[in-house]
Formats: C-alpha cells, structure tokens, sequence
C-alpha cells in the first residue's frame, strides 16, 4: 500500500513522539556490538525527519538519551555521546536546507562538555528554521521534569511571581521543558516493548500510541507514513462518544 499517499493532508498531527527503541538487540541479532546498533540508528534518525519533514508535521521529539539511560556501562554512554557530538556535526547543513530547528528537553547541563557546547551551538544555528522543530530529549525523563517543573514553581511562590491558588492545568504546563509546544498527538515506539519508560507523561495523556515489532536502526520513512495512516484512521473520542462525534462532523 502506498502509505505516502494515502495520508490526508488536512489531518497531519502537530506532534508526533518517538522512543527510538531497540539498537542493541538490532546489533546482537548480527552478532554485532550494541554500538554498532546505536550507529546504524543514525540513519532512521535521518529518515523519520525527512518523512516528518516532506508531509508537514510542524513537531517531532525523539527519545535519545533518558535519565535512566545514565546508568549504562560507561563504554557506551561515551559511544552514544560521541555519537551525538558527530551527528550534530555532520548533520548541521542537512538541518539547515531542510528548514528545521533543533530544540531540547531534559537536563542538558550534565551532559559532557563537548555534547552540551555542540547542541549548543546547533540550536543557536538552527534557531529562526520554521519548518519542523526536532526536540531531542537528552538526559530526559518524566519525573525530573515534574520535579524541575515542581521546583521552578515553589520558587515563583517565594518570589511572590505567583500563588499557589493560581495553580490550574495551564499554569503547571508553562514550568514543564515542553511549554512551547504541542502535546504529541502520536505517539511511537519502536523495538516491540510496549511502555513508555518515563516519556512526556503528562504530555501523552490523549496520544494514540503505535507499538512496532521492529528495532530502530530497521525503521524507514514508509513506517512512519505508515504510522501517520494509522493515526489518522483511529476515532480519537477525547471522552465523548462514537455517536457525538459522528453528529458534530455532520454539521
Ligand atoms: C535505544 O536502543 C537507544 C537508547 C536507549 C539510547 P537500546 O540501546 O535501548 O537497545 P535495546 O532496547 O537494548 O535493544
Ligand atoms: C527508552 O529506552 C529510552 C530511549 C529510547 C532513549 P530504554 O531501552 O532505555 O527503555 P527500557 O529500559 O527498556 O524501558
Ligand atoms: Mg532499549
């Protein structure tokens, strides 16, 4: 089926989340080292922006590095930083042809040095490209943002910036990393594990969530396609029911 072009135009999520998921087993089932599987993930990375890119999806977040991801062995945490120092490198001029803008979330601060000047500086680079912001969460989880989030708050109520009767769902989003976008409205996960390992909690509360049976470095701009067709072919009933829903696009 072709995927590509049985998307509806008028139907294209804002927001579109991805745990990258499944390099190591990709490698082993090679008889490879699981670097050699974060490696070849470079190349799906490449392709799920075009894909994102060539059908207009404004937001995409990749799942790169979580907090949980620091208690790797050593050796591989240092591939895998290493891997992003290269990659923003080498990646920089593709992101500026193709119009998009790097962003972050997560506690960049603790990344090493060279990772955390490099993103610095292709962030600052790609900063007025308009469109598609690619999100790498790095160094992300759930529960340090609600934490930081939690934090940044309290010292907004000593600061007397706020009160804590000013505290609705609107509010507590401004202090989350993800305050200027969407929440995703899709969201995949790759490696055929189906959970969401501490990713945008409180974002992913309506997502549709796609789980494949494929590892990362496999994954190719016809999956996603697919993936958007899968969407798009879902009844997203937010609470209301089938019936509601059926009424209201008749008028
Ligand atoms: C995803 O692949 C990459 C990161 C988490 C950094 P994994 O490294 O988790 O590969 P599996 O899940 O062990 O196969
Ligand atoms: C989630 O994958 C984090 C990223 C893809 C960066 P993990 O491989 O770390 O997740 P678990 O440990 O299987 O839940
Ligand atoms: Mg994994």
């Amino acid at each position: 089926m072709d995927y590509k072009n049985s998307i509806d135009k008028n139907n294209i999520p804002k927001h579109v989340a991805v745990i990258m998921d499944g390099n190591g087993r990709w490698a082993k089932e090679k008889g490879k080292l699981r670097v050699f599987g974060h490696k070849n993930g470079v190349k799906a990375v490449q392709e799920v922006v075009e894909a994102a890119t060539t059908i207009g999806v404004p937001y995409l977040t990749l799942y790169a590095f979580s907090t949980e991801n620091w208690n790797r062995p050593k050796f591989e945490i240092k591939a895998l930083m290493d891997l992003l120092v290269k990659s923003l490198e080498k990646e920089l001029p593709t992101l500026m042809k193709n119009g998009v803008r790097l962003e972050t979330i997560g506690d960049i601060e603790i990344l090493p040095g060279s990772a955390a000047q490099r993103l610095k500086e292709v962030k600052e680079k790609t900063k007025d490209n308009t469109r598609l912001t690619l999100i790498l969460a790095l160094s992300y989880s759930s529960k340090w943002e609600t934490a930081e989030a939690l934090k940044s708050f309290a010292l907004d109520v000593q600061e007397g910036k706020i009160s804590a009767k000013d505290v609705n769902e609107e509010t507590f989003r401004s202090y989350l990393q993800t305050a200027d976008y969407p929440d995703p409205e899709l969201m995949i996960r790759t490696s055929g594990e189906k959970r969401i390992s501490n990713f945008l909690m409180w974002q992913l509360s309506y997502a549709e969530l796609l789980f494949l049976d494929k590892y990362w470095p496999d994954f190719r701009m016809d999956d996603f396609y697919q993936a958007i067709y899968d969407y798009q072919n879902r009844e997203r009933r937010f609470g209301k029911t089938s019936e509601q829903l059926k009424k209201s696009s008749d008028v």
